[in-house]
């Protein structure tokens, strides 16, 4: 493991550290994916994180506070830029207003976010699918994981090889937001690293 990769995910190390038990269900993979992007990144400073869903309250880590946790992680370890897309301007102004502290990090994106992905023409390092919401009504959920699925096809080809994927709401009825996405990566021989609230999944091939 490099050097940042430990000093994020050793145990009482930055992660634990800056955000202690806050993430909750999210809290395993969290630390786990962004662990293996920057083992994945080694030293380079040029990491590209997209996330779909951005943070619409402070604190909200019912929701995962994501954009927080990745524009903080960036700027501790001088690892990239991240792309926050939404739908909502408002959300994107309450976004900017809790990661004002790294905003030079991030890119906020007001755009429906699969319009978005499809013009997206950078190399993706770490994608983390977490927008159109789920409700307890059988025809939206079934939409949520429609959009899921169709975000994840927009970006295809722009992933890296080695790119950690990361999908949100995977824990809830019916498969959550992630069931459709989850047997896509299935098909396509990705390996699925931990599968809890959010369902964690790599291209390389690993025998548990
Ligand atoms: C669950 S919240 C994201 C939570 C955030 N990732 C966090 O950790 O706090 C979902 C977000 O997706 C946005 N959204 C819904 N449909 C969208 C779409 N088609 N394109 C882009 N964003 C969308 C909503 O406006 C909302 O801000």
């Amino acid at each position: 493991m490099n050097a940042r990769a430990i000093a994020f995910g050793d145990y009482g190390g930055w992660f634990d550290q800056r955000f202690g038990a806050a993430p909750l269900v999210r809290y395993p993979t969290f630390k786990s994916s962004i662990g293996l992007f920057l083992q994945h990144l080694g030293d380079r400073p040029d990491g590209v994180i997209v996330e779909t869903g951005t943070q619409r309250m402070a604190d909200d880590w019912g929701a995962g506070c994501s954009t927080t946790v990745f524009g903080e992680t960036l700027e501790t370890f001088n690892a990239g830029r991240l792309w926050t897309v939404d739908l909502s301007p408002e959300n994107l102004a309450t976004s900017q207003q809790c990661t004002q502290h790294v905003a030079n990090r991030i890119e906020y994106v007001c755009s429906d976010s699969i319009a978005f992905l499809k013009q997206f023409d950078r190399p993706v390092d770490f994608l983390y699918l977490d927008s159109l919401d789920w409700w307890d009504d059988p025809q939206l959920q079934r939409e949520s994981q429609a959009h899921q699925l169709a975000e994840i096809k927009a970006i295809w080809a722009k992933l890296r090889p080695n790119c950690v994927i990361l999908l949100d709401d995977n824990g809830l009825p019916g498969g959550g937001k992630a069931r459709l996405t989850k047997q896509f990566l299935a098909d396509q021989g990705w390996t699925c690293v931990l599968d809890y609230h959010q369902s964690l999944w790599i291209s390389e091939t690993i025998v548990f």
